[in-house]
């Protein structure tokens, strides 16, 4: 499968079997988060994997995990992240999401599906796994097999805007 096949066939899945994610598939998808890039390889995120019944059920506190088998709390240290010098902007949600990114589509070529979860109360989120306070959780990772009909890989020119609206050459 190319890749842009690969990120055609993928679609967010809200509806999961009861099917576990298989350890070798989860490492492979840990794996693909090892080898993202990060602003100046500076590599500030914790990964906090969640699949025990009572992890996901403090997840599902703070967010809809859509009753997932899995799910992958991608977290970022702003104090570790890479700054841009001119007005200190700093990378460490980019980083978070970049590392999401990569797991989300070894997700699906594994077969499996996932959805991106930012719609999640952080101060739930960061009281039921004590995080610290230097790490912000920036995204959550919500993985499994997926229930129900599959979205089509064609589906993008009636699901997103035109390329014509949201590329200009040269100029604005
Ligand atoms: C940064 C980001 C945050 C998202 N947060 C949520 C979320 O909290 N809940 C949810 O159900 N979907 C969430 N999504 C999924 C998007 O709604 C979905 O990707 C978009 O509608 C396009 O649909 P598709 O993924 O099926 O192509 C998020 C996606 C991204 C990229």
């Amino acid at each position: 499968m190319s890749f842009l096949e690969l990120a055609k066939k993928r679609y967010s899945v809200r509806s999961y079997t009861l099917q576990k994610v298989e350890e070798e598939k989860l490492n492979l998808i840990l794996e693909a988060a090892h080898v993202a890039p990060t602003g100046g390889n500076r590599q500030p995120q914790h990964l906090i994997v969640v699949q025990s019944e009572e992890g996901l059920e403090k997840l599902g506190k703070a967010a809809n995990i859509f009753h997932a088998p899995l799910a992958i709390v991608v977290c970022s240290d702003k104090e570790k992240a890479w700054k841009r010098p001119y007005e200190g902007k700093t990378l460490e949600e980019i980083d978070a999401s970049i590392i999401t990114d990569h797991m989300m589509l070894m997700a699906t070529d594994l077969g499996l599906g996932s959805v991106w979860i930012c719609k999640f109360e952080p101060e739930v989120l960061r009281a039921e796994f004590e995080l610290p306070r230097h790490l912000e959780p920036v995204n959550i990772l919500v993985i499994g097999y997926a229930d129900g009909k599959k979205k089509s890989p064609d589906r993008h020119d009636e699901d997103r805007k035109p390329l014509s609206e949201v590329v200009s050459y040269e100029r604005i």
